[in-house]
Parts: C-alpha cells; structure tokens; sequence
C-alpha cells in the first residue's frame, strides 16, 4: 500500500460527496505514485494520469456548482482561482507526460502536486464545506 498519501492526511469537513471525492482522488494519486516508483508501462501511467485529471475535473465542477448560491462571492472567485492553479498544473503533467513519458511523472512532480491538492482542502475546501453545512445548502445546480 502506498504512503504517498496517508489516510491520516486527509480530514473530513462535513459534506460526505465532497470528502468522498477527495478520498477517491488521492486513491487515484497513490496508484500513480506507485506505478512511477514501480516503474510501470507507459500506457498504465497515462490511463491513471487520465483517471486522476477526469476525477479532479468532475469534483472541481461538483464544488463549483455551489459558488452560485454561496454567499461569498469573493471567496467563490478566489476558490475557483485555485482550481484553475490545478487545472493548468494537471494540464501541463499531461502535456510532459505526453511529450516525455519516461522523464515526467518524477516522484518530484507527483509531491509537488500532492502537496498542493492537500493545502487546497485544508483551506479552499474546508472552508467551503464549513459554509454548505452552515448555509444548509443540501442541492447545488
Ligand atoms: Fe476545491
Ligand atoms: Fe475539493
């Protein structure tokens, strides 16, 4: 098992789809921490490179879909910000990984990623979680 990312890592805020997805997606993280560490084929790390950038894209929506009914707009814009910092990053993984599959993928990269995601939850996320659950805001669309 991986220790990439340990379960410890990750803290629930209160709004169980949302910590799901981060569950899912740091799942998805792992795989690829390992298959790069474990040397895998090129074809493996490309689909787990492609699971990881779909899954994130799909929860990035699913918290957006909130922003319209949230509030804050200020705080809404600045957490939408960030999701497009991790956009463009994924983007550019992809691109490298598309272009140079043996280089990309360093352990460097996947950590620098990690770690990102990781601070982006325990701020962005966290906080828009707390105002879901205070806000009794149970449907977004
Ligand atoms: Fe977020
Ligand atoms: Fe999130």
């Amino acid at each position: 098992m991986s220790s990439f990312i340990k379960p410890t890592q990750l803290r629930a805020y209160g709004v169980d789809e949302i910590d799901a997805d981060h569950a899912d997606i740091m799942a998805i993280a792992n795989r690829l921490f390992d298959g790069v560490q474990q040397h895998r084929a090129e074809q493996t790390l490309g689909d787990l490179l492609a699971e990881l950038v779909d899954r994130c894209e799909r929860h990035f929506q699913y918290e957006e879909s909130f922003f319209r009914v949230l509030r804050n707009a200020k705080a809404a814009a600045a957490h939408k910000a960030d999701h497009d910092i991790l956009r463009k990053r994924l983007e550019a993984i992809q691109t490298d990984f598309a272009e140079q599959p043996a280089a990309s993928h360093s352990l460097l990269t996947l950590a620098v990623l990690r770690d990102y995601l990781l601070e982006h939850i325990k701020t962005f996320d966290a906080e828009l979680e707390t105002r879901i659950v205070s806000e009794s805001l149970s449907m977004a669309c």
